[in-house]
């Protein structure tokens, strides 16, 4: 194994190998294998003429700090980009890109089927600071050509889709954003770069809320965002404008979470598909949305573009509304009731598609959205079970 001059793992090497070694370089601080929680906001300079030149590595504590450092350059390991930055939540990961990026005037396109707070944020602060909003079905592909208009900025996307898991084309998507010079952002937090590489796809800026896997265990808040060469100075600079940095200790967890995301993904993938395949057969399910599994009218993007899948999917019962939604919800006794994923517990939400404007279905029954956690498969079946003849008897 290889390490360049900034102690990067460089080389063709597993997946697993790069969680394990990417980031800090041990040996910056006397062989410690992890790199320290710095606390920060003053960094003192040597004189007052590295002060004026500020000639040095770290210049403020809003700006970066070896911890942050660690944790960005792992992230940008695992997606072949220029450079990261870390705030202070996944939402925050999908505002300051916009932020850096959009301005009044600028026309906004942003798939339906979007994570519904990036969407409140883009229908209240961006429209009131003069960007003009629209959102494109999750089907569109290359057709999304015929949406972009000259002002046409920004193209956002999230694939799989937030609670449906519609899959995107996002190499058509790019291609068309760029013939026409718009950026291309996508949240990313479904797959993580280990099952999806957005750069590598056409995209400029990658996101994710590393409150899920990379951090694992419900106890964390935070974000990432990653862009390529061209992008990474004004992403730099707006967050630095923005003074919108993480605090150390979240860093640091998340740098840990990091090291064994690759084995704990394993996990989620293997569960959640034997669940999600099982579910099929099941009575009261009339359909599972989760992009691995054949059935799903986008298996072959999904096959296409992706290496594996996470731990998270809906299923739509059949027949019924929010009564056998609730039933269904409260027979539950392992699966908790919360919002977030990607943590070790198993988790159960009822989906709300009232925001959308053109993805809304028509489902068949109430959806419910399932984080598969790390329990063992029978126990979670047993727990779905009761959820499902509760439903049918309400
Ligand atoms: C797809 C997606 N993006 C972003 C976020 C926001 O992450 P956070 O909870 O860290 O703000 C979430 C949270 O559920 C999400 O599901």
């Amino acid at each position: 194994m290889a390490k360049d001059g900034n102690g990067q793992v460089s080389g063709k090497l597993g997946i697993n190998t790069r969680l394990a070694h990417s980031g800090n370089n041990p040996h910056d601080y006397f062989g410690f294998v992890n790199p320290p929680v710095v606390h920060a906001s003053t960094v003192l300079f040597r004189d007052a003429a590295s002060m004026a030149a500020r000639s040095q590595k770290y210049t403020y504590g809003t700006r970066g700090t070896p911890t942050t450092d660690a944790l960005a350059q792992a992230i940008d390991t695992l997606e072949g980009s220029a450079g990261t930055i870390v705030v202070p939540s996944g939402l925050a990961a999908v505002t300051v890109p916009l932020l850096a990026f959009v301005s009044a005037g600028d026309h906004l396109l942003i798939v339906d089927s979007v994570y519904h707070p990036t969407r409140n944020f883009a229908d209240t602060m961006l429209k009131r600071l003069g960007v003009e909003v629209e959102y494109y079905a999750p089907d569109a592909g290359a057709v999304i050509a015929a949406l972009i208009r000259p002002n046409t900025k920004v193209v956002f996307t999230e694939s799989p889709a937030s609670n449906t898991f519609e899959v995107q084309d996002i190499p058509a998507i790019a291609k068309a954003a760029h013939a026409a010079g718009a950026i291309v952002m996508m949240d990313n937090t479904w797959a993580t770069p280990l099952y999806f590489r957005p750069l590598d796809h056409g995209v400029d800026i990658s996101i994710h809320a590393a409150t899920k896997y990379p951090a694992g265990h419900s106890d964390v808040l935070l974000g990432t965002v990653s862009a390529n060469e061209s992008h990474w100075k004004q992403l730099y600079e707006s967050f630095c404008t923005l003074g919108c940095c993480a605090g150390p200790d979240d860093v640091y967890q998340v740098l840990r979470g990091l090291r064994t995301m690759g084995v704990r993904l394993e996990h989620h993938q293997r569960s959640a598909l034997t669940i999600a395949s099982w579910l099929e057969g099941q009575n009261g399910v009339a359909r599972v949305l989760h992009p691995a599994l054949p059935s799903h009218p986008d298996h072959g993007l999904w096959k296409r573009d992706f290496s594996g899948s996470s731990g998270i999917f809906s299923i739509v019962l059949a027949g019924g509304g929010q009564k056998q939604q609730h039933a269904f919800l409260d027979a539950l006794r392992i699966f908790g009731l919360g919002y977030s994923w990607g943590g070790y517990e198993s988790l159960a939400v009822p989906v709300w598609l009232g925001d959308r404007v053109v993805a809304k279905g028509p489902y068949d029954g109430p959806l419910i959205r399932l984080q598969i956690g790390l329990e063992d498969v029978e126990d979670l079946k047993t727990d779905i079970l009761r959820g499902l003849t509760a439903a049918a008897a309400a």
